[in-house]
């Protein structure tokens, strides 16, 4: 997916990925064939990149589907990092485990929570040194609420689908353009937060937290 480059730079970008494990391939394969959104390897890399920089060992994600944005967290991350990945329709949990049975360093880091992530990430004592977020749109805003809580200081808050196909500049939007409009003017307004976009794929939002 790329509205905001030419054909040719959308093939450059696309064709700038890393050699990655056999397991993303078949889940890349998997979501193309049904049209299910993953963040895919451009963003998949990112994630990576700031797992990296982070040294995170503790990771909260908001809507996982088969744990295919968990698998770069948890491939990035230390032998004793966990990932908690949530996700409220059980075929895909069922599917995710499916995917990881093979590989049992990875799914070791790779918890699965069933049903709303937004009331398991309120319910959660711990607190974590990323939260990913990439629910629902109408859900981004209670998200912020909550994330922000949830978050070690100079821990990072990442958002995918934050352009959300330009949309967030339309003058009526829907439901779901509101939810990230709302979501991307919390983050910036936050003294709490020091906030970056990032104009790959769909937009991906990056805030580190301050205090
Ligand atoms: C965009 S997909 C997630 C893709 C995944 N992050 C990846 O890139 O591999 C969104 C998924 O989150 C789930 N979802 C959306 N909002 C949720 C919520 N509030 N709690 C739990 N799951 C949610 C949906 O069922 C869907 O499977």
């Amino acid at each position: 997916m790329s509205y905001l480059f030419t054909d040719n730079l959308t093939k450059y970008l696309e064709s700038h990925t890393m050699d990655r494990h056999f397991i993303f391939k078949e889940m890349e394969l998997f979501a193309g064939e049904r049209d299910y959104p993953i963040i895919g390897p451009q963003v998949g890399q990112l994630l990576y990149i700031l797992t990296k920089i982070a040294k995170a060992k503790h990771v909260f994600e908001v809507g996982s589907g088969f744990g295919y944005s968990a698998l770069w967290f948890a491939i990035a991350m230390e032998e004793n990092g966990t990932v908690i990945c949530t996700e409220y329709d059980e075929k895909n949990i069922n599917r995710g485990k499916d995917f990881l049975r093979s590989i049992d360093t990875l799914r070791a880091r790779i918890e699965f929570r069933s049903g709303n992530g937004i009331d398991l990430l309120n319910e959660s004592n711990d607190q974590y040194d990323i939260i990913f977020n990439d629910a629902n749109k109408e859900d981004y805003p209670k998200i912020f609420e909550i994330a922000k809580n949830k978050l070690k200081k100079g821990g990072l808050l990442i958002a995918d689908n934050v352009l959300w196909r330009g949309q967030v500049t339309d003058s009526e939007p829907d439901n779901k353009t509101s939810g990230v409009i709302q979501y991307n003017k919390a983050i910036f307004e936050s003294e709490d937060f020091f906030s970056s976009i990032i104009p790959i794929r769909d937009g991906v939002s990056v805030s580190i937290k301050l205090t």
